[in-house]
């Protein structure tokens, strides 16, 4: 090995080990942050513990309804299908007041004018609390577990 060779070698060594380590932690970095919660698109609506049982729970003011089975938790949206009027939660499940439309308490649409079902919200639990999506509709419910 030349003295020219030796010294090629140890610059580009440890600048290719440095350079190596840099891209590796940003790699790091992007791949952390894409499985990280960000509360950038989700809407904090509730404790869970504050959820009973069974049952629905709406929150008007979010847009939201959510529905407890035991364990699992679901949301469904609160926006009439057939115009965007808040609907109510009613005993046997959901009615709009705007033209009449009826929902079971599974969001299923029983009589009309709207053609279609409630729909379901993206649902996640993240330190005890209950986030939707309330941008982003789903066409089947998405069940979370409590914890
Ligand atoms: S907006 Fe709900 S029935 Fe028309």
């Amino acid at each position: 090995m030349t003295r020219r060779q030796w010294l090629f070698r140890a610059i580009s060594m440890p600048a290719l080990a440095v350079a190596g380590a840099a891209l590796g932690g940003i790699f790091a970095q992007v791949w952390l942050a894409a499985g990280r919660f960000s509360s950038r698109h989700w809407s904090d609506v509730t404790a869970v513990d504050s959820l009973p049982e069974e049952g629905t729970s709406a929150f008007p003011g979010q847009r939201v309804a959510l529905l407890c089975r035991g364990e699992d938790i679901g949301a469904l949206s609160l926006e009439c299908p057939h115009l965007g009027c808040l609907v109510n939660a009613v005993d046997q499940g959901f009615f709009c007041p705007c033209h009449g439309s009826e929902f079971a308490s599974s969001g299923k649409v029983l009589s009309g004018p709207a053609s279609r079902d409630l729909d379901w919200l993206p649902v996640r639990i993240q330190n005890g609390r209950v986030w939707i999506q309330g941008s982003t509709r789903l066409d089947s419910p998405l069940w979370v577990k409590r914890g």
